[in-house]
């Protein structure tokens, strides 16, 4: 995009990416979707530089083009080109990482969950608030279309009160006892599915009710030990196992039963070991005027129905809902879960470009870890649990 004088106004950001696995490789993807897909944001990412511990990831890294790689993250992060930085590794290391990121003065894309717990995303969110960098956290889910149309409609008033809600997300990644014992089965991962699948699940109802401000929960592991995969792990698929096996240490399953600070009552269940759904995930929304479903398995299609109606109306996802019209023409056609990733490359982007935290930010992780801490202190005292305010700068209420 060239000035008046014909200088290029494109501005050109370089990034690293920290861990180069199925979500490190969808950072890099968005980034480098953002000059067509957004040509009116004015940035270019250039694919800098990747971080890995595994040899097998930084070759995939040279492949796709990556101008240099590395093993050790401090590497990436010491050097003065790079603007931004993406977070991919696994959750125990998220800590580490990303104060050190914050210390280096570079705003980063974590993914979720952010912290293993409320301690470590509030040192997060204050780092990074201290060293004035933008952050932006993995919570994708809002930028599907029909979440976007949700939202507006329950904004609009057009559900009336608000009553209740469902939100279930049940997938099978680990229902195989066969299946590896990977860094998500281990106590240094937090709390298991709470923290992996629930904390979408907690900001989902963040971003559409509000503040989760009380609960009490039951949680439960459901295969006690998997065998130890051979060799490089490579996420949650791993496939080649030994002999030997090993303790699983957090949570296959929780339920909560959650009330949110304008007084809908809220019931949320996850599992890592549902036989049958493979990434369920749904959100029922019921209000005094009418109600909604949106189930990720069919993600373009939201279930509304109004009080009198004889039945839910299908509402194909169009253009107007979210993103949708960046994407595809007409309703009938579909984003994928990388689009969705895309959306979120934007916005971190954007968040970096403009100082405004368009986002979710490490604050929003934050209160969404307040949650999981809340549900895991239930499920130990049987207890009933406030869900404390954190202090940072969240954007599910803007
Ligand atoms: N937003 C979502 O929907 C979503 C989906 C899946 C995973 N996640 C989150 O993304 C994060 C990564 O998950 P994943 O599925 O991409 O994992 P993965 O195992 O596919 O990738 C992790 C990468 O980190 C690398 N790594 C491990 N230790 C390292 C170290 N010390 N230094 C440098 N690299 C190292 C591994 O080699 C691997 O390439 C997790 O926090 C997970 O919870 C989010």
């Amino acid at each position: 995009m060239p000035d008046a004088s014909g200088k290029s106004t494109v501005r050109t950001l370089n990034a690293g990416v920290i861990g180069f696995g199925w979500m490190g490789r969808l950072h890099a993807n968005g980034y480098r979707q953002l000059s067509w897909r957004y040509p009116e944001l004015g940035a270019s990412v250039r694919l800098a530089m990747v971080a890995d511990a595994a040899e097998s990831n930084r070759e995939v890294a040279r492949e796709q083009g990556f101008a240099k790689v590395v093993s050790d993250y401090r590497e990436l992060l010491a050097d003065p080109d790079i603007d931004v930085v993406s977070i991919g590794l696994p959750s125990f290391l998220h800590r580490e990482v990303a104060l050190a990121t914050a210390a280096a003065g570079k705003p980063f894309w974590i993914e979720k969950p952010m912290g293993l717990s409320a301690e470590q995303s509030r040192e997060i969110t204050q780092a990074a608030s201290a060293a004035g960098v933008i952050t932006g956290v993995g919570f994708n889910y809002r930028n599907q279309p029909a979440v976007a149309r949700a939202r507006e409609l329950i904004r609009a008033g057009a559900l009336g009160r608000i009553s209740s809600a469902r939100v279930w997300l049940l997938a099978d990644y680990a229902s195989s006892p066969e299946g590896a014992y990977t860094w998500r089965f281990s106590a240094d991962a937090g709390p298991g599915v709470i923290s992996d699948l629930l904390s979408h699940g907690v900001d989902l109802v963040h971003y559409l009710l509000g503040r989760i401000d009380s609960l009490t929960a039951q949680s439960g592991i459901f295969i006690a030990e998997r065998p130890l995969p051979l060799g490089e792990g490579a996420g949650q698929w791993a496939t080649e196992v030994s002999d030997e096996v090993k303790t699983v240490e957090n949570e296959d399953y929780a339920a909560v039963l959650a009330r949110t600070a304008k007084g809908a009552m809220v019931t949320l269940e996850c599992s890592r070991v549902a036989v049958g759904p493979r990434a369920e995930y749904v959100v029922e929304v019921y209000g005094s005027e009418g109600s909604l479903r949106w189930n990720f398995q069919h993600p373009m299609d939201l279930q509304v129905i109004r009080r009198g109606e004889r039945g839910y109306a299908l509402q194909m996802c169009a253009p107007g809902d979210g993103e949708f019209g960046r994407y595809q023409p007409g309703p009938g056609l579909q984003l994928s879960f990388d689009d969705a990733k895309t959306v979120e490359a934007k916005n971190f982007i954007q968040s970096v470009l403009t100082g405004r935290q368009l986002v979710p930010s490490a604050a929003d992780a934050w209160q969404a870890a307040e949650v999981s801490d809340a549900i895991v202190r239930s499920n130990a005292n049987r207890s009933w649990e406030e869900v404390p305010t954190v202090t940072g700068p969240v954007t599910y209420n803007d």
